[in-house]
C-alpha cells in the first residue's frame, strides 16, 4: 500500500501564477500560421482564429514569453513597428528563415491583452546592443516627451504598453547562439545592459539566461551572474527540454529526479553565493523554456500519454518548489511541441494540453509540503525512485486540497492511503483522471481522444481516504476540507 501523508499546516508558500506562463517565437508555424494567420478563414480581425483562441483561453496561460528563443539573438525589434506594408523582410540567422515582420511589438501586445497574458519581451544580446534594449523599453513603456514615446503614439498606442518582465538574451551559454558569450562576457553584458534598461523604467523585472546547456560551467556562470548583478537582475532563467530517444519507459519517468536535482542545485547555488556575498535579495528561479522534445524538431509530431505524464512531472515539481520557481513557460503556445497543433482546417488538442489545462484549472495558492512513500522503480541512472509523483496544493479561501498524483507504472493500479495529519475531508472529492489506452496512446487528427480527461465524483470523510490511481495515469484529487 501506498500512502501519502499531508499536514495542511505544513506550506511550503504561495504559488505564483507565473508558472503557468508559454512561450512564442517565429519559427515554423508558432507565430506565423499559427498565433497570427490573417489568411485563414476563421481568422478575427488580427489574424487570430477563433478555434484557436477558444483552445487558448482553456489553458489560461498568465504569462507569454517572445519573440524567442534563438530568434532573439538576431532580432532588430524597429523592424516590427509602424506600418505593416513598410516592414522590412530579413534573413533571418537563427532558424535560416526569411522575418516579415508582420508580428511584432504591437501585434504582441493586442494578442496578450485578447488572452489576458502578461507580455514578457525578451531583448537582443546577441548581435544587439545596450541602446536598442533601452530603446526598446521606452517605446513600450515610456510616458515622457521623447521621440520614441512620440513614436509609439503615432502608432496608435496612447498609453505605455506597461511590458513588466524583460529578459536579456537567450541561451548565451550555447555556441548554437548567435552571440554566444563566456560566463565573463555575459555578467557584464546583463549589468550593463540591465542598468539603462532599469533607468529607463525602473519597475521593470530583469530576467537573465542562466542555464541552458547544463554541462560545464553552470557553476561559474550563476556566481559571476550574481556577484556583478545581483542587485539588478529578478529572475535566474533556466530552459530544459527532455525526451525519451531510446524509448526506455521507465527511464523517462525517472526524470522527476533530474528536475528535482536541478531545482534544488541551483537553489543551492543561488543561496551559497548570496551567503558568500551578503546579497539580501532572495532572486527566484524562471524555467521559462521546458517541454518535451522529439526529433526532428522541425516537423510537427503527436505527442502521446508519456509525454503527458512528463508534463505533469514539472508541474508537480514546479509546485514543490514553489518558494523559487516563480516562471515557467511551456514552449511553445502552438505547433511546436505545444499543447495545440492546427492545421487548415481544425486543431487538435495534443496529450500535453490535458494536465496542462488540468493544473492551471484547480492549482490552490498555496504549496504544501506532501510526504509520501511506497512502490518504487528504476530508471536510467536512478534507483528507488518512488512510482507515485506527488504534489499538493490547498485553496484556504474556498477550503480546498488539491492531490497531483502521477501513477509511473505501465501495468499496476497503485492503492493507495491518503491521509491528513490535521483536519478532515469533509464530503465530496472530485477525481480528474488523465489516460488513455496505453502510454504511447497520441491524439491524431484522425483519433482525437485517444488521451482526455475524465472526472468521478467520490464521497471522503474524517482524516483518511484510500484511492486507486490507475496505471500510466495523471489524477488530481479536489478535496473538500474542514
Ligand atoms: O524552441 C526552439 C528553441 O529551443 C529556442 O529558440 C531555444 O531557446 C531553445 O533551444
Amino acid at each position: 500500500m501506498n500512502h501519502i501523508r499531508i499536514d495542511l499546516e505544513r506550506t511550503l508558500g504561495d504559488i505564483d501564477r507565473n508558472i503557468f506562463g508559454t512561450f512564442a517565437e517565429p519559427v515554423g508555424r508558432v507565430i506565423y500560421g499559427g498565433i497570427y494567420d490573417p489568411d485563414s478563414l476563421l481568422a478575427d480581425e488580427d489574424g487570430l482564429r477563433t478555434d484557436l483562441r477558444a483552445a487558448l483561453k482553456r489553458l489560461n496561460f498568465s504569462v507569454l514569453r517572445c519573440p524567442g528563443g534563438n530568434f532573439v539573438s538576431g532580432y532588430r525589434w524597429m523592424d516590427g513597428i509602424g506600418s505593416r506594408h513598410e516592414r522590412p523582410n530579413r534573413h533571418e540567422l537563427a532558424w535560416n528563415a526569411i522575418e516579415s515582420n508582420q508580428f511584432g511589438t504591437n501585434e504582441f501586445i493586442k494578442f496578450c491583452q485578447k488572452l489576458n497574458m502578461e507580455p514578457y519581451l525578451v531583448v537582443n544580446c546577441g548581435d544587439g546592443d545596450m541602446r536598442e534594449a533601452a530603446d526598446w523599453v521606452e517605446y513600450c513603456n515610456g510616458t515622457g516627451d521623447s521621440a520614441l514615446v512620440k513614436l509609439r503614439r503615432e502608432h496608435g498606442f496612447e498609453m505605455p504598453h506597461k511590458v513588466k518582465y524583460w529578459g536579456i538574451g537567450n541561451e548565451v551559454d550555447g555556441l548554437w547562439q548567435i552571440g554566444y558569450k563566456t560566463p565573463e562576457e555575459y555578467a557584464r553584458a546583463v549589468t550593463e545592459f540591465g542598468k539603462v534598461m532599469k533607468r529607463v523604467d525602473p519597475d521593470i523585472k530583469l530576467i537573465a539566461s542562466a542555464v541552458s546547456l547544463w554541462s560545464g560551467d553552470i557553476v561559474e556562470r550563476g556566481q559571476l551572474m550574481l556577484e556583478q548583478a545581483g542587485d539588478l537582475i529578478d529572475y535566474m532563467a533556466l530552459h530544459w527540454y527532455v525526451d525519451n530517444p531510446e524509448n526506455d519507459f521507465n527511464k523517462y519517468m525517472a526524470l522527476s529526479e533530474l528536475f528535482e536535482e536541478r531545482l534544488s542545485a541551483y537553489e543551492g547555488l543561488i543561496r551559497a553565493v548570496s551567503l558568500d556575498r551578503g546579497i539580501k535579495r532572495c532572486i527566484p528561479i524562471a524555467v521559462d523554456e521546458w517541454n518535451v522534445w522529439h526529433h526532428p524538431p522541425e516537423v510537427d509530431w503527436f505527442q502521446n500519454l508519456e509525454d503527458a505524464l512528463v508534463i505533469a512531472m514539472n508541474l508537480n515539481a514546479f509546485i514543490r518548489h514553489a518558494h523559487s520557481v516563480r516562471m515557467a513557460n511551456i514552449s511553445q503556445i502552438v505547433n511546436r511541441r505545444s499543447p495545440i497543433l492546427t492545421r487548415q482546417d481544425g486543431l487538435l488538442l495534443q496529450t500535453i494540453f490535458y494536465p496542462f489545462e488540468l493544473y492551471r484549472r484547480t492549482c490552490g495558492q498555496q504549496a504544501l509540503d506532501v510526504f509520501w512513500e511506497g512502490e518504487t522503480f528504476s530508471g536510467g541512472e536512478y534507483t528507488g525512485v518512488r512510482t507515485l509523483d506527488v504534489s499538493a496544493t490547498l485553496d484556504e479561501s474556498r477550503n480546498q486540497l488539491v492531490v497531483y498524483v502521477i501513477n509511473r507504472s505501465e501495468t499496476k493500479a497503485m492503492e493507495t492511503m491518503i491521509s491528513l495529519a490535521d483536519g478532515q475531508f469533509s464530503g465530496s472529492v472530485q477525481a480528474y483522471i488523465i489516460n488513455g489506452p496505453d502510454v504511447k496512446a497520441e491524439n491524431t487528427f484522425d483519433k482525437p481522444n485517444e488521451v482526455g480527461i475524465r472526472e468521478t465524483t467520490l464521497k471522503a470523510s474524517g482524516q483518511s481516504l484510500t484511492y486507486s490511481f490507475e496505471p500510466h495515469s495523471v489524477t488530481a484529487l479536489v478535496c473538500a476540507i474542514s
